[in-house]
C-alpha cells in the first residue's frame, strides 16, 4: 500500500507574509502526522522563507515550475540548482495552466522533467484531459499522449503523476472517486507496459479536491493522495485534506 501524498498546489497566490502566516497556523494542526506525505508549493518569491519555517519538520517544499537550463541568459527563468539551494524537493510540472497559457508542449515538459533529475528534484508530473476530449471519448488517447511525450525516455524515479482533469480544476465539479480510479488505472497500466518501478510510482487526483471529499477519493486503489489548490490556501481546510486522506 502506497503512503498517501498530499500536496498543495497555491499557484498565484500568497505574498510573503501570507506564506508565513499560513506555515504558522498550519503545522499544529499536522504536528505529528508521519503516514501522510505533506508538501506545499508556494510561489517562488516565498520559497526561501517558507524552507526555513519548514526546516526539521514533516512539511516538505516544493516549487511550481522550473526551467530546462542549469544557468546562464534566461530572463525571468528559475533553475534546478536555486530551487534546491531555497530549501525545495519537489517541483510540480506539466500543470494544465502552464499547457494552457504558457504553451508548455509535452518535449518542454520533458526537457524540463529530466533537468530537474538530474539536479535532485523529485517531479510531480501533471497530465489530464479537457471537458471536450472527455466528451469525445478522447481521455485515455490525451492520457497516453502527454506520458508518453512528458515522460519520453526518463525512468520513474523520484517522479509522482497527478492527473488533473481539465474540468475539474477549480470549478467545484470533482471527478467521482470512480472517473479518477479509472484514470488512474490506466495510467497505472501505461506506466506498467512502458517503464520500470510502475508498481512505487504515486498517482495523485486533482481537482476541486476538498475537506469532505479527499477521504471518498482515496477509498479507491488506485488513488494514492491529492493535488489541491483553492483548498490549499487556508490551513484548517489543507489541514482537513491531510487528516482525511489518511488511510
Ligand atoms: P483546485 O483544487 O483549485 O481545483 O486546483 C487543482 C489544481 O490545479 C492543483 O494543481
Amino acid at each position: 500500500m502506497f503512503k498517501p501524498f498530499i500536496s498543495a498546489n497555491w499557484k498565484m497566490n500568497k505574498n510573503l507574509e501570507e506564506t508565513v502566516d499560513f506555515i504558522k497556523a498550519f503545522l499544529p494542526l499536522t504536528a505529528g502526522i508521519n503516514d501522510v506525505d505533506i508538501l506545499i508549493a508556494p510561489p517562488f518569491t516565498s520559497l526561501s522563507a517558507a524552507a526555513g519555517l519548514l526546516k526539521g519538520t514533516n512539511v516538505k517544499l516544493g516549487a511550481q515550475n522550473v526551467f530546462y537550463e542549469e544557468k546562464g541568459a534566461f530572463t525571468g527563468e528559475i533553475s534546478p540548482a536555486m530551487l534546491l539551494s531555497a530549501g525545495c524537493t519537489h517541483v510540480i510540472l506539466g500543470h494544465s495552466e502552464r499547457r494552457q497559457y504558457f504553451h508548455e508542449s509535452d518535449e518542454i515538459v520533458n526537457r524540463k522533467l529530466k533537468t530537474a533529475r538530474k539536479n535532485g528534484l523529485e517531479v510531480i508530473l501533471c497530465v489530464g484531459e479537457s471537458l471536450k476530449e472527455r466528451e469525445d471519448n478522447k481521455t485515455f488517447e490525451v492520457l497516453d499522449r502527454q506520458l508518453s511525450g512528458s515522460l519520453g525516455d526518463g525512468n520513474l524515479e523520484g517522479v509522482t503523476i497527478a492527473y488533473e482533469p481539465i474540468w475539474a480544476i477549480g470549478t467545484g465539479r470533482t471527478a467521482t472517486k470512480e472517473q479518477a480510479n479509472e484514470a488512474h488505472t490506466f495510467i497505472r497500466g501505461w506506466l506498467k507496459k512502458h517503464k520500470e518501478g510502475a508498481e512505487t510510482v504515486r498517482i495523485l487526483y486533482g481537482g476541486s479536491v476538498t475537506p469532505e471529499n479527499i477521504a471518498s477519493l482515496m477509498s479507491e486503489p488506485e488513488v494514492n493522495g491529492g493535488l489541491v489548490g483553492g483548498a490549499s490556501l487556508k490551513p484548517d481546510s489543507f489541514a482537513g485534506i491531510v487528516t482525511g486522506a489518511r488511510k
